[in-house]
């Protein structure tokens, strides 16, 4: 059972590269899969790049070359539900693209991407062993590709589309791993809010959100039985 772990940026990647044993790098689609063991479970770790192109293509490049058994998405995000702010962190039950709009030929505005419910609830209760249960949330992860710094768009995202937090991958993944059938996990620590705050506090807080992604990582494979 190979797990992928897809990270957006280096800072979200370089904890998760710098946990694998035995590591082999490979690059393809101009991206550096590394791959090894983590608490005896084969992992790849991979950063993407920032938005939605960039996450479909390392998503199916690594689904072809690697079968993963599970695909999570890793990395921080903007905090817009009520209460979700930095120090938090949401695992998608599911996703929606909400720049993805067929509205005007009378189609559901966005596109909603499942994830696997096992994996959702196998995260949660990794992050309930690192956060207090104030700071974890399930629920829905919307994915645009536009950093939102913007209190209007971030309530808009709230309430029109129902979403805890805002990232530019996650939806991307999701719809790409359900085409091949692939679990699929979203995991996000809030470094902002997504608001006229952010371009101050997405610096300040993105280390200890990702250590808190890390965290709870480390805790998810070290429940994991190695056969
Ligand atoms: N990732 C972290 N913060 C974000 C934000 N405010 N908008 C989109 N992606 C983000």
């Amino acid at each position: 059972m190979r797990y992928l772990l897809i990270c957006a940026m280096d800072s979200e990647a370089d904890g998760f590269r710098a946990m694998l044993s035995d590591r082999v790098d490979e690059e393809l689609s101009g991206m550096l899969f590394s791959s090894g063991d983590l608490k005896g479970i084969p992992v790849t770790v991979v950063k993407c790049g920032v938005g939605k192109v960039n996450a479909a293509l390392c998503a199916q490049t690594a689904i072809l070359r690697f079968a993963p058994s599970a695909v999570i998405n890793v990395g921080v995000a903007g905090g817009v539900g009520k209460g979700v702010v930095t120090g938090h962190v949401v695992i998608a039950d599911d996703t929606i693209q909400y720049d993805f709009d067929l509205t005007a030929i009378g189609e559901e505005d966005g596109l909603v991407s499942a994830c696997d419910s096992t994996l959702a609830l196998a995260l949660y209760s990794a992050a309930r062993t690192v956060l207090p249960e104030d700071r974890v949330s399930l629920g829905r992860i919307a994915t645009g590709d536009r950093f939102v710094g913007d209190s209007l768009t971030a309530s808009r995202i709230r309430d029109h589309y129902n979403a805890l937090a805002c990232e530019m991958e996650g939806g991307a993944v999701a719809q790409v791993c359900a085409r091949s059938g692939v679990p699929c996990g979203v995991l996000r620590a809030i470094s902002d809010n997504a608001n006229e705050h952010s371009e101050v506090d997405f610096p300040t807080f993105l280390a200890s959100a990702v250590a808190d992604t890390e965290k709870i990582l480390f805790s998810y494979f070290s429940s994991l039985k190695v056969d």
